[in-house]
């Protein structure tokens, strides 16, 4: 458990929850999110909090069964804040009353007036009389708990900002964590200044911890890296090797899906910049044997899952004797997730890089990012002084190209692909876009169309290139780039690419459709 002061999110399973850890953490204070069931007084005793958040949620205080913390909550003396259904669940447990909504619900964007007395919570946040916020709810507060007074209202929320100053609890009924609440960040940098937090989460003071503490869970056995060129699994590898040096070697697969360049600067920066041992397997004959004829998008991903997984064995066994497997997990991957469908159970969502290794080996695990969000990795990775070019890289999906040339993958088909993915790559920074995008590449179609060029007819592949938006690759939304970068572009890569003379642009959205093409 981190040494930081600590703040204690209680998830009732809103969807925004995360974004609450989020805003603390840009505020330098350490929280961790659990699931209401998981927070016994036991666990609250363990943790112990320097203060408390209850999330929104989308039960009821009138379900059977609603989700509610212990009680003992209230005794731990510490500041409390309760947002929107944490609001309605912290006003029936302090003997306030909730209605159920009927015809008063609020959705969306609302504005919330002040009343006559200001307290610490909102210093410098009603910049005008009335502040914007974003409300989610249907039932709402009728009654506040004894204690308590109003100092915010909207019309449908007359009890939308709540305190006793007296306990230091304080509950609003709209989400100051969103976007759509402009001025949230406020709340919470009142709320944590007030709870007398010190901001001593830093990824300096970070660094030298996460590097003490996997000294001490390795001991001097030695440790395994899959290392697959993106950001997480490099900052995990490079951490590890301050704290134990040439006790980690890193195994780097080769498949033959990657892109242009992409083995060379990855074996150049781990090896030759940093010195960390690196097995690099050049496995790429045996997956474009086996992908051979491959055209269906399953049965391309399993059979890369599959090879990957033997092949990584087979090159870590080379390393003799390592106990311990390394990986870049982050903090998302192990968020528990509140899950109201099946009752009260809980989900665990586990993300294993490189799936099923760790049992099939016999391999304890590394995982040194598992308290971070992606960001902070990248933090993290300045810190450790990778290339800023490296850590604002674009994910890569782990079967690579193979997912991005529908239908069947010939080595031809791949050296066209990568040449086009290299000059819209090299677009996109030229024109200073890169870090505006979440992710951009270019996808070979299997289809031959006819174009002239000089003289001459051609009959060759189009490509279809595609760049999002997106907060975490779940839903995304096309780039809006303008058309004359999209007839630079296509005019490039035309010229540049021998293969290709026809360029689209793709404009799906997730949902419906997704990122890759397969
Ligand atoms: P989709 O295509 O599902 O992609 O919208 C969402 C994000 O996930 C990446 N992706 C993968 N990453 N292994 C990975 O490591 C995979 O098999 C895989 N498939 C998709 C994709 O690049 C995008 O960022």
């Amino acid at each position: 458990m981190s040494s930081h002061q600590r703040l204690l999110i209680i998830d009732f399973g809103s969807q925004v929850t995360q974004l609450i850890a989020r805003r603390l953490r840009e505020l330098n204070v350490y929280c961790e999110i659990h699931p209401y069931q998981t927070v016994t007084p036991v666990f609250l005793a363990g943790f112990a909090p320097k203060a408390v958040i209850f999330s929104g949620g989308p039960a009821s205080v009138f379900d059977d069964g609603a989700p509610h913390p212990p009680g003992e909550v209230f005794d731990l003396g510490v500041p409390i804040l309760g947002i929107c259904y944490g609001q309605q669940v912290m006003m029936q447990m302090l003997g306030g009353k909730v209605e159920r909504g009927q015809g008063t619900a609020e959705f969306g964007r609302a504005y919330v007036s002040h009343t006559d007395e200001r307290i610490d919570l909102l210093t410098g946040w009603f910049l005008d009389d009335r502040e914007q916020v974003w409300m989610s709810h249907g039932d709402h507060v009728s009654e506040i708990a004894p204690g308590f007074k109003v100092y915010g209202t909207s019309p449908n929320a007359p009890f939308a900002i709540t305190a006793d100053l007296g306990r230091n609890f304080y509950a609003v009924q709209f989400h100051p964590e969103v976007h759509h609440t402009p001025n949230g960040k406020t709340l919470y940098e009142n709320f944590v200044r007030l709870a007398g937090f010190a901001g001593d989460w830093t990824m300096g003071a970070y660094r030298d911890e996460a590097i003490a503490r996997i000294r001490d869970q390795v001991g001097d056995a030695k440790v395994i890296c899959g290392l697959s060129g993106g950001v997480d699994s490099s900052v995990a590898a490079v951490l590890i090797h301050e704290a134990i040096g040439d006790q980690l070697t890193c195994v780097f697969v080769d498949h033959g899906l990657l892109r242009q360049n992409e083995a060379t600067e990855v074996v150049a920066m781990f090896r030759d910049h940093y010195n960390i041992p690196l097995i690099h397997a050049d496995e790429s004959d045996l997956f474009l044997n086996e992908l051979d004829g491959v055209t269906d998008p399953e049965t391309k991903r399993k059979t890369i899952g599959r090879l990957f997984i033997d092949v990584f064995q087979k090159h870590a066994a080379e390393v003799g004797g390592a106990r311990f497997l390394a990986q870049g997990t982050l903090y998302p991957d192990v968020i528990e997730s509140v899950s109201f469908s099946g009752g009260p159970s809980v989900t665990i969502k586990s993300h294993h890089n490189v799936g099923g290794l760790p049992e099939k080996m016999g391999l304890e695990l590394v995982e040194p990012l598992r308290e971070l969000f992606k960001d902070e990795v990248r933090a993290l990775g300045h810190e450790l002084g990778l290339p800023a070019s490296f850590i604002g890289r674009h994910p890569f999906p782990g079967p690579g190209l193979a997912i991005r040339c529908p239908g069947e993958i010939t080595r031809d088909k791949l050296a066209i692909l990568r040449r086009a993915d290299a000059v819209y790559i090299d677009q996109i920074r030229r024109h200073g876009l890169y870090d505006d995008i979440w992710q951009a590449f270019a996808a070979l179609l299997p289809v031959r169309t006819v174009g002239v060029m000089g003289d001459g007819r051609t009959y060759d592949y189009a490509c279809a290139l595609r760049a999002v938006t997106s907060v975490d690759g779940m839903t995304a939304d096309y780039y809006p780039f303008s058309h004359a970068f999209l007839s630079e572009t296509a005019t490039r890569i035309i010229n540049e690419v021998p293969g290709i003379n026809r360029v689209t642009y793709d404009i799906t959205s997730k949902p419906p459709g997704t990122i890759e093409w397969e």
